[in-house]
């Protein structure tokens, strides 16, 4: 069972491995092409939410993340003390509220259980203003019984995606941590 004690007990024993230490590069140059700073940015299964720490140091101050693990918010926010708490939400994805003008994608969708990903994509449409945008990065290896986490394909993310939203950038990332190079594909979607 992939819930809140499965997370947290990684997190408590630091078993960790998904965590890439810092910002992730393929994020950070999106980040970089954006003009309005203030925009409200939600990361869900932000773990540590190193990308939150680089948006706050570069002025995103309407950014938060949301995790369900207590243990696994308590440690970003040791780590980016300046990030005011209340940009920490605790919580499950599937049952917060608001609305957004970008969420950021981050080893969330791969580790959750492949049954929920039609109500993630519902989730996202739902969470997002009109014109709201959706990017990140989603593995790209065959889907297999194991995980997390758990792979997929272009062709099965646009499937899960097309309905709801428009397909702006679904390809390969060139930018990819040297760990996780080809193995990747950068999106972009528009509510
Ligand atoms: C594989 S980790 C990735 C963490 C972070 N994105 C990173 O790259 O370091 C998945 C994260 O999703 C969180 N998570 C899992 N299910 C969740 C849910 N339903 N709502 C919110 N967070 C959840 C976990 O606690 C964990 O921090």
């Amino acid at each position: 069972m992939l819930d809140a004690n499965y997370w947290e007990e990684r997190y408590q024993t630091g078993q960790t491995g998904w965590d890439i230490g810092k910002a992730s590069p393929a994020l950070i140059a999106y980040f970089e092409k954006l003009a309005n700073k203030d925009i409200h940015i939600l990361i869900p299964g932000a773990g540590k939410a190193h990308d939150l720490g680089w948006l706050h140091q570069h002025g995103f101050k309407n950014s938060v993340v949301i995790d369900i693990s207590p243990t696994a918010l308590k440690q970003a926010s040791d780590l980016y003390p300046d990030i005011p708490i209340s940009h920490f939400l605790e919580g499950d994805f599937f049952s917060h509220k608001g609305s957004y003008d970008l969420i950021v994608e981050q080893t969330f969708f791969c580790a959750l259980s492949p049954k929920l990903r039609p109500q993630y994509v519902q989730k996202m449409h739902e969470l997002l203003k009109p014109g709201g945008r959706l990017i990140g990065l989603l593995f790209d290896f065959p889907l297999g019984a194991d995980g997390p986490p758990f792979g997929g394909s272009a062709t099965e993310y646009q499937d899960h995606f097309d309905q709801l939203f428009k397909i702006k950038h679904l390809e390969r990332a060139y930018n990819s941590i040297k760990p996780r190079m080809g193995r990747e594909l950068f999106f972009e979607l528009i509510k």
